[in-house]
């Protein structure tokens, strides 16, 4: 039995930092457990340009001093995207991609594209720089059914735009189906996914356990049995094409447990323990480092990190809230104990 991984640290490809009091301590809890981690830019006002990154960038650092944690910034897609702007994303060692959200479809999503074609300009210059592109793949019509909007949008959006541009390289975040996990596999080496931990620990049975579950909430909502077990196969299979990413996305309890809920599950402080968790309970623990520090790096384009961390087979129990400024956030398993600790070398 292996009690011990030493591996090279992690890297969190999909996650929320969010600003303010939040931001504070929130970075420091990824900082603790990852070496690098992809930022998305659905801030209240969006990360729209370099110069904005920049700056995130400099917050984020000032609240991880001492940290060895390098944040990846992202640009929220949007239609001022100009060539020369391309170019400095492109240019910059702190930019790692683009964002899109269809407009609407998740948390502070408003300023998302209206219609998918609409981007085809811009996905041509960015096929053309190799700038990645990170899309949150949902359809935005709320006639669609909430459980299918993963599978539509890869049908009516994601496999054209893989057609028209076979060069961009393009990560589908936080996949939540067979369907998903299966476009994946069958398209090119351009195209990959991150993989959250509660896509592979729940089905959607987790929303309505006992009572509404308000912190089982997240975008793309949790699904069927079937998708869970697809994902976590995906995830388990050592194949690069799937990669962590948390999407660990705060919302202060009183927002969650509200008439009109955020999506968004936090898991940012116990991350590494709960996928080594999760790969052990499923006899895949050696699977658990090339997912965690090597496959993300690759199709990024980045080196693999020289520091290392540390997981130790041990109990551990997963605090039941995290104060935050007058509030608290409820962590995913929240109370649980789990059978893994991370991460001091
Ligand atoms: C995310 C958030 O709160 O920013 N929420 C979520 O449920 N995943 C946004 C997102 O990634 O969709
Ligand atoms: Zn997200």
């Amino acid at each position: 039995m292996i009690n011990e991984l030493i591996i090279p640290k992690p890297d969190d490809m999909h996650l929320h930092l969010r600003e303010g009091g939040m931001l504070k301590v929130v970075s420091q809890h990824s900082a603790s457990q990852f070496g690098r981690a992809i930022v998305m830019p659905n801030l209240k006002k969006p990360v729209t340009n370099t110069e904005l990154a920049h700056e995130y960038y400099d917050d984020i650092k000032i609240h991880t001093k001492g940290y060895d944690f390098e944040p990846l910034m992202t640009i929220y897609f949007n239609e001022n995207l100009t060539l020369e702007e391309l170019k400095k994303i492109q240019a910059s060692s702190r930019v790692v991609g683009i964002k899109l959200y269809p407009k609407g479809v998740t948390t502070n999503s408003n300023m998302g594209v209206g219609s998918f074609e609409s981007g085809y300009k811009i996905f041509e210059m960015m096929e053309k720089l190799d700038v990645p592109l990170l899309i949150h793949g949902e359809v935005n019509d709320s006639k669609v059914d909430i459980f299918d909007r993963e599978k539509i949008f890869i049908e009516k959006y994601l496999i054209r735009a893989h057609k028209e541009f076979p060069n961009l390289r393009i990560v589908l975040e936080h996949i939540s189906t067979k369907d998903a996990t299966e476009f994946v596999r069958e398209s090119s080496s351009k195209i990959a996914a991150s993989i959250t931990p509660q896509h592979l620990l729940y089905n959607r049975n987790e929303l309505f356990l006992g009572g509404l579950k308000p912190h089982a909430f997240c975008l793309p909502v949790l699904k069927r049995e079937e998708h869970r077990v697809a994902v976590l196969d995906a995830a388990i299979s050592g194949n690069s094409k799937f990669f962590l990413g948390t999407d660990s996305a705060p919302h202060k309890r009183s927002e969650k447990e509200s008439n009109c809920g955020c999506a968004g599950i936090y898991s940012a402080l116990n991350a590494m323990e709960i996928y080594a968790e999760i790969f052990d309970r499923n006899n895949a623990i050696e699977k658990l480092e090339n997912f965690s520090s090597k496959f993300g790096a690759d199709f990024y384009k980045l080196s693999q990190s020289k520091n290392k961390i540390k997981l130790l087979r041990a109990n551990n129990k997963i605090p039941n809230n995290i104060k935050v400024d007058n509030d608290t956030i409820v962590p995913l398993m929240a109370g649980q104990e789990i059978g893994w600790n991370c991460c001091d070398i």
